[in-house]
């Protein structure tokens, strides 16, 4: 995958269908929390895609700004009832390139693995430590990769559904250097195949914490989801809170 560009993934393919799955059921909790976190706002949601958590935020009374690399993407959110009302940049959010300060800022869903290198994710810890307000806060949710250290020839194929006349396989490597994942998702039917991949260079939680230091944050809180779940060494993700 050494031509994978990251808007690849976010074409018009993906988001037709994005919003078709309800990929995370834990959005009520999500937007419970990050509204506590925003303390009346305003927030920037980097990566905001299709607005599964930006818009019922801002149907809370919190402003919310978003950050998006794909046209295809935000052409979704606007299209739903309050997605004209956001302002969004389309633009690379290692770059946070917006004005203004902010009380939340937050990225979701893993994406901060989308930015490929450590380098990219260090720079967005620096740049959002540059738009948050004196008592801001950066949320982060993202995995834990324990799963893909133990995998066994650091690559697997799962199927993620077999129906008569679909399948759906999730086809990946692991190269555990450059914590690197590339995968593809492939889709069989009789009128084809179809791909979608995406590639992460993913960060341990420490990793993750030091990032946020060079930047001049400090880790508040980790959680291992949405509830304020305690966070222990089998939790396969977590939502972690920086501040000054
Ligand atoms: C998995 S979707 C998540 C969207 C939304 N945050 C959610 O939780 O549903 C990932 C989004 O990240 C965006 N994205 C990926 N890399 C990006 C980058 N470097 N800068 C800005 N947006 C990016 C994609 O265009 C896509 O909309």
């Amino acid at each position: 995958m050494d031509d994978y560009e990251p808007i690849t993934s976010f074409g018009e393919d993906t988001a037709e269908v994005y919003d078709e799955v309800d990929h995370r059921p834990d959005t009520p909790e999500t937007v419970t929390l990050l509204a506590e976190l925003a303390d009346g706002g305003p927030a920037l949601e980097l990566a905001v895609g299709t607005g599964r958590v930006a818009l019922p935020l801002a149907a809370r009374g919190i402003r919310v700004d978003g950050i998006d690399l794909s046209p295809a993407m935000v052409a979704k959110l606007r299209a739903k009832p309050g997605g004209e009302d956001l302002s969004v940049t389309i633009g690379d959010f290692a770059d946070v390139d917006v004005a203004g300060s902010y009380k939340l800022i937050f990225v979701v869903f893993n994406t901060l693995f989308n930015l490929l290198t450590q380098d990219e994710q260090v720079r967005c810890f620096v740049n959002v430590a540059r738009h948050l307000t004196d008592g801001g806060v950066f949320v982060v949710e993202a995995y834990v990769p324990t799963s893909l250290v133990r995998l066994r020839d650091d690559q697997y194929v799962d199927a993620e559904a077999v129906g008569v006349s679909e399948v759906r396989l999730d086809v990946a490597r692991h190269d555990p250097v450059a914590q690197r994942l590339e995968e593809n998702h492939v889709v069989l039917s009789p009128e084809g195949i179809r791909m979608f991949p995406v590639v992460q260079r993913y960060a341990w939680p420490a990793e993750l914490d030091l990032m946020a230091r060079i930047g001049g944050l400090e880790r508040h809180e980790r959680w291992s989801g949405w509830n304020r779940e305690p966070f222990t060494a089998t939790s396969d993700r977590h939502v972690s809170v920086y501040g000054r």
